[in-house]
């Protein structure tokens, strides 16, 4: 990967995707200077003990997007190094917010050898306030030991004096979702999703360290807020970019659509 050049804040941050590696471009961000982060990481989904995406075979889902990973990274690396990672990608994003800032960060739990693999190793020691329930439709798992799983989680990870916007409260804490499926990305989040959440707080700027196709900056210039997004995909962050000055270009076209038979992240679960 080429050195990141040196970035000054704001001037380099606010309402640009950076190209780079998450953990390096977040060190250039002082304290306590973005009110919000909104994520979803890779969830190392390629290491895993089904046989349905290790080592990008593939298993029944060789059509699949994701079987040819991401563009710049193959979420396939040794659980208790990605877990490491993760903690220090959480560790400076909880850094760079301010004691009323808040971190939602989107995960998936999964079953491995049998047994559930929930995040707590990730998230443990981290301020965890609450866990939200992302209600997706059912996924495509076959696998007789276990009932469909049907959502992800995403925690709310909050500084002391975090508080929801007036009247936030209501929703509740399982929301129901349907994922995107007419993005170019692989993993992209639903729109909707991302306003429930933005909508949710008063924040400002708003920072996705793992930016993908940039839902989290579209969602946040539609409610008036500032964004940061950074992705270590060149060709991910030039989508983003395409796609502020022109939604529409995340849509695949029709020729795509018939050579992609997406299966979305989250159908990815153990199949044995
Ligand atoms: C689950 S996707 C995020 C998708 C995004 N939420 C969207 O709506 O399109 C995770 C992203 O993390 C990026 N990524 C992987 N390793 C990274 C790293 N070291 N630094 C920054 N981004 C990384 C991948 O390129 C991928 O786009």
């Amino acid at each position: 990967m080429s050195k990141l050049k040196e970035l000054n804040f704001p001037k380099d941050f606010i309402d640009k995707f950076i190209c780079g590696n998450t953990v390096d471009v977040m060190k250039q961000i002082p304290d306590q200077s973005v009110d919000l982060v909104v994520t979803s990481p890779p969830y190392n989904l390629k290491n895993s003990t089904g046989n349905g995406m290790k080592d990008g075979r593939g298993g029944k889902w060789s059509n699949a997007a994701l079987v040819n990973g991401y563009s710049n990274y193959n979420d396939n690396i040794p659980h208790d190094e990605y877990v490491a990672w993760q903690r220090d990608s959480l560790a400076e994003m909880l850094r760079i917010i301010p004691e009323d800032g808040a971190i939602f960060y989107n995960h998936k739990w999964r079953v491995q050898a049998g047994l559930l693999q929930d995040r707590h190793d990730i998230v443990s020691g981290f301020p965890v306030r609450q866990i939200i329930i992302w209600k997706r439709k059912g996924g495509i798992n076959f696998n007789p030991g276990y009932f469909l799983p049907t959502y992800e989680v995403i925690y709310l990870i909050a500084k002391p004096k975090f508080e929801l916007a007036k009247k936030a409260n209501a929703y509740g804490d399982v929301w129901e979702f349907g994922q995107e499926s007419k993005n170019k990305h692989p993993a992209p989040f639903p729109e909707d999703l991302i306003e429930r959440i933005i909508s949710s707080t008063n924040s400002h700027i708003i920072l996705d360290p793992f930016m993908g196709s940039g839902t989290t900056a579209i969602v946040a210039k539609k409610l008036n807020r500032e964004f940061i997004g950074i992705d270590v995909s060149p060709e991910y962050c030039q989508m983003a970019q395409e796609r502020l000055k022109n939604p529409s270009s995340i849509v695949r076209s029709k020729s795509q659509k018939m050579e992609i038979n997406q299966v979305s992240l989250f159908d990815m679960l153990e199949v044995k």
